[in-house]
């Protein structure tokens, strides 16, 4: 499904990313965790081509999308949730909605995904009529996925959507994560709590400095690497 290989990545001068492998494959869920500042919202940012690529490539579905632009990338099924939930705070929960579709003409084609989304976070249709202002933290979440899911993509990229929810909205999220899956839809989801992304993940790729120094199934849990400095969930 998704294919990085030998990847280097920054910002102008800035090296961040030094060589990483990382493939997703169809229908799993795979998990990005590491301290903060290693690259993981920078490998994302990547394959968005929004951080500069300097050697490597990026593969989706065996075509090379290095420094794709990101309407074409949008429309080959790969949609992406940023760190940090960001919606149009001064426009309605459904105009937020509709702007993840803006690549779709086809108005029933609209409608038809809107209802997909509606019937996920049945929150969204309530308050349809509503300023994403108003949205409660998990609510907010809630719409930024839904909003990348308006485009009907087979691969999703999750910049740490947990980040900032209470316990409970965790949980309800990670299901909701792992629903989607079921759903036939791929996830490369970067993750702060690195207990529960490994639980919920089919494989996990550890990145420190830029590097990914571990990788494996759930049982990486019990690696001294994983322990020693995340034991607990949060670090
Ligand atoms: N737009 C940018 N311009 C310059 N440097 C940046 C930019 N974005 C990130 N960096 C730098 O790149 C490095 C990696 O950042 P990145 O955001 O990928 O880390 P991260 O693993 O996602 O961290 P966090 O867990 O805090 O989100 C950091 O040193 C950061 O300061
Ligand atoms: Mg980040």
């Amino acid at each position: 499904m998704l294919e990085i290989r030998n990847l280097f990545a920054g910002y102008g001068e800035l090296e961040v990313l030094k060589g990483i492998n990382l493939t997703v494959n169809p229908n799993e869920i795979i998990a990005l965790i590491g301290p903060n500042g290693a690259g993981k919202s920078t490998v994302i940012r990547s394959i968005f081509n929004i951080a500069d690529v300097k050697k490597g490539k990026i593969f989706f579905k065996e075509k090379d999308i290095t420094r794709i632009k990101t309407h074409e990338l949008l429309e080959l099924g790969v949609s992406y949730v940023p760190q940090g939930r960001i919606n149009f705070g001064n426009l309605t929960v459904k105009e937020n909605l509709e702007i993840g579709a803006e690549l779709i003409k086809d108005k029933d084609i609209i409608e038809k995904n809107l209802n997909v989304v509606y019937k996920k976070f049945p929150i969204l249709k309530e308050r349809k009529k509503k300023l994403a202002m108003t949205l409660s933290g998990g609510q907010q979440q809630m719409l930024a996925l839904g909003r990348a899911l308006m485009q009907n993509p087979s691969l999703l990229l999750l910049d740490e959507p947990s980040l900032g929810l209470s316990p409970i909205l965790q949980k309800e999220l990670f299901k909701t994560i792992q629903k989607l899956k079921e759903d036939g839809i791929s996830i490369l989801i970067v993750e702060q709590n690195a207990k529960k992304a490994i639980e919920i993940a089919d494989r996990t790729y550890l990145l420190e400095d830029g590097k990914i120094v571990l990788k494996g199934g759930k049982d990486i849990i019990k690696h001294k690497k994983i322990k020693n400095v995340y034991l607990g969930g949060r670090y």
